[in-house]
């Protein structure tokens, strides 16, 4: 027996699951037998006496959690950290504990209030005093880290727990001697489960399965070479043998009934301190602040969201609530993060959320030379479609060619900085490229009050009803368009073949001919259905008329490629008359440029199809330019590849029979885009008479 050795027990005469504050104790209120709980604890009791002493604090009644003194507190030396219970159901443990620790000497710390923190159920120390594990995520909150480890000056290592059964660290994760580790790693996040396996060499990790972990094989009592457990599988036993260990396994069933085991019975309090080891924590912190409709936009739910599932916590330092319904609320918090690429992560989503440091932590940015044509600086921040400025030499410079997936190039031209978004493969040797988070902010508008775009429009899913909604998205884009036309603006159209089967071609057609459209992005597919369908009638081999497939109508399309490649390109076509109607008429027509992006399962293709897709990118680029609305008509990659070059503010309307390509397309986190689920054909006929509609006979237009 190891006397220096010391555990803290209470007895179980007030033990009882009376309340539910973990999934264990669902379903169990008063199931727990009282005796068979004594006869239990007892048996817990005599094991541990024969390694080590157990001292006893006198149980309470009204507080029948009391048993568990894992959660009294955290010992380390002759300090402990008090817990701050996050359940109030516990909170009445508090004075007990903290009675009990300061009649024995121990120099008491007690954690702000409102930052909970549950002991040693929640804060393992590495058996060989090196560290502490320091679980967060359901009890304990991230920020009583740093305290940990300026009170007892150890170095913290934050795990996140995932899994609500395991929601102390203790149910999941048991330190051994020797440097072993036994646990159970889907209950923590991968950022987790790497810095464990950064510390904790592979033949040292005890992983062990789910059927073990739920009868809490982690929440092991450990001395020296005993593992004291409820239970264990026959595997685990054997593999622990092997290692060196004696497992003994005294059943806890009743305490399980609460969500607790061996390890949660039990304190230990004496941890000698190495005197080598000093505090470090990895945790950081950082401070932001947003201002705008804060509540109404959602956008304050989005940023504490945002950092809490990315692993951090939060403390909103103040917040100011606009008094009317027009002024704004501006709010300044707190984020921490285990570990700095938790931090930029977090912080890089809410530089999308519009969130700017505190005026006294603005500082520039940090740049990195590009040693390789073409590829970018380890963390270099990536862009998105917001528009974003960055701070270089005390001032803010706007970034020129906003677009998402980029990385932001600063050069200088005599003296000033010149901030641009460069794809990677554009990046050249000599340019500075942004890395990390600092000094980055984007442009929210302050005065949008809009929730992000949810609704969709559907004819299918729910009658009646969303037939009118159909119509009233209709009538809006006619009237955009309108709009946009007469005052001389650019919509881009991106179609899919869809477009030509669906019967739409000739309403497309219409919007050209009458100038809503100023340029075309496709691939090969809508070009060739579209003039086989002018040339021969039918659509992919189907008479459009009839809707029967004709006889020997799969070779139309075939024929079609032939004689355009027989002409040299589609306009050479048009000139020689072969080609008489349609989309691509219509654009050649009315000088409509377009752009054909090729495709691994292009037949053909056709000579205008542009097969080098870089220099497809780049077309769809070019003709992108200074767009003010973009029509997406069932074409996922085409309309993807589109929203990926387009900085956000510009409106893009995305119509496809398939909800989840709707959703894909409109969910940009902004409200200038709209879905639309309904069949292109019958949306592009709606448009064009509404069109027809709305001229006006007070202002005639020209056409
Ligand atoms: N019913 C208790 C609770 O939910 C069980 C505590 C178990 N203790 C532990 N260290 N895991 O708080």
């Amino acid at each position: 027996m190891s006397s220096s050795i010391r555990f803290l027990m209470c007895a179980p005469d007030h033990y009882d699951v009376d309340y539910v504050i973990n999934p264990w104790m669902e379903g169990n209120i008063h199931k727990s037998s009282r005796d068979r709980a004594v006869e239990q604890w007892q048996k817990l009791f005599h094991v541990l006496k024969e390694q080590a002493v157990v001292d006893l604090v006198q149980p309470q009644p009204g507080v029948p959690d009391m048993v568990f003194t894992a959660n009294a507190g955290l010992v380390l030396g002759d300090t402990v950290v008090l817990s701050r219970f996050f359940h109030k159901e516990r909170q009445g443990e508090e004075p007990f504990f903290k009675q009990w620790f300061e009649s024995k000497g121990y120099t008491v710390h007690e954690l702000p209030k409102d930052l909970p923190f549950e002991g040693a159920g929640d804060a393992l120390l590495d058996r060989e005093g090196r560290w502490l594990w320091a679980g967060y995520g359901f009890r304990s909150e991230l920020d009583s880290h740093p305290y940990l480890a300026k009170w007892l000056d150890i170095e913290v290592l934050s795990l996140r727990l995932m899994d609500e059964r395991f929601y102390h660290l203790d149910t999941c994760f048991c330190p051994l001697s020797g440097g072993y580790l036994l646990y159970y790693p889907p209950a923590f996040d991968s950022y987790s489960n790497r810095l464990i396996e950064m510390r904790v060499p592979a033949e040292k990790r005890i992983a062990i399965k789910e059927a073990d972990a739920v009868n809490f094989a982690c929440n092991a009592v450990n001395i020296d070479s005993v593992v004291v457990m409820n239970k264990a599988s026959e595997d685990l036993k054997a593999r622990l043998t092997k290692l060196g260990f004696q497992v003994i396994e005294t059943p806890l069933t009743e305490f399980l009934k609460a969500g607790g085991a061996a390890k949660c019975l039990t304190l230990r309090v004496t941890e000698p301190v190495r005197e080598e080891v000093h505090a470090s924590t990895p945790v950081e912190s950082r401070a932001v602040r947003m201002e705008g409709h804060l509540l109404d936009s959602g956008l304050i739910n989005r940023a504490l969201d945002a950092i809490v599932e990315n692993g951090g916590s939060f403390q909103v330092l103040n917040f100011s609530l606009g008094e009317q319904r027009q002024s704004t609320s501006s709010a300044e918090v707190k984020v921490t993060a285990p570990s700095r690429d938790v931090m930029e992560e977090i912080i890089s989503q809410l530089i999308d959320l519009g969130a700017v440091p505190r005026p006294q932590e603005v500082c520039d940015v940090n740049m990195e030379p590009v040693h390789q044509a073409g590829v970018a600086p380890d963390d270099f921040y990536v862009t998105t479609i917001y528009p974003t400025e960055v701070r270089v030499n005390c001032e803010w410079v706007k970034v020129q060619n906003q677009r998402m997936d980029g990385a932001i190039a600063v050069t200088f031209n005599s003296g000033s900085p010149v901030a641009r978004c460069k794809l990677l493969r554009d990046l050249e040797v000599g340019e500075h490229v942004i890395v990390g988070i600092e000094g980055i902010r984007t442009i929210r508008k302050t005065e949008s009050r809009e929730q992000r775009n949810k609704q969709e429009f559907s004819f299918m899913s729910a009658g009646v009803s969303s037939e009118r909604r159909v119509e009233l998205v209709v009538e809006q884009v006619a009237w955009e368009l309108r709009q946009v036309r007469d005052q001389g603006g650019k919509v881009v159209v991106t179609a899919g073949p869809v477009v030509i089967h669906t019967g739409g071609g000739e309403h497309l057609s219409q919007l050209i001919r009458q100038g809503y459209v100023q340029a075309l992005l496709g691939g090969n597919a809508i070009a060739v259905h579209d003039i086989e369908q002018n040339m021969m009638g039918t659509s992919l081999g189907v008479d459009m008329k009839r809707g029967v497939a004709v006889q020997g109508g799969h070779r139309h399309h075939l024929k079609v490629i032939n004689t355009i490649r027989r002409y040299g390109s589609i306009a050479k076509a048009v000139e020689q008359g072969v080609l008489q109607s349609g989309v691509m008429y219509e654009c050649v027509r009315n000088n409509v440029p377009f752009c054909l992006a090729g495709s691994i399962r292009d037949d053909g293709p056709l000579p205008d199809t542009e097969m080098d897709l870089i220099k497809a990118q780049t077309e769809y680029a070019r003709l992108l330019q200074g767009a003010d609305m973009i029509l997406m008509l069932s074409s996922m990659l085409h309309s993807i590849g589109v929203g990926n070059m387009t900085a956000a503010g510009v409106k893009m309307v995305c119509v496809d029979i398939n909800p989840a390509v709707v959703t894909k397309l409109s969910d940009r986190g902004s409200v200038e885009s709209v879905g639309v689920v309904t069949d292109v054909g019958l949306f592009l006929s709606l448009l064009v008479q509404q069109l027809d509609k709305l001229t006006s006979p007070y202002h005639l237009v020209q056409v």
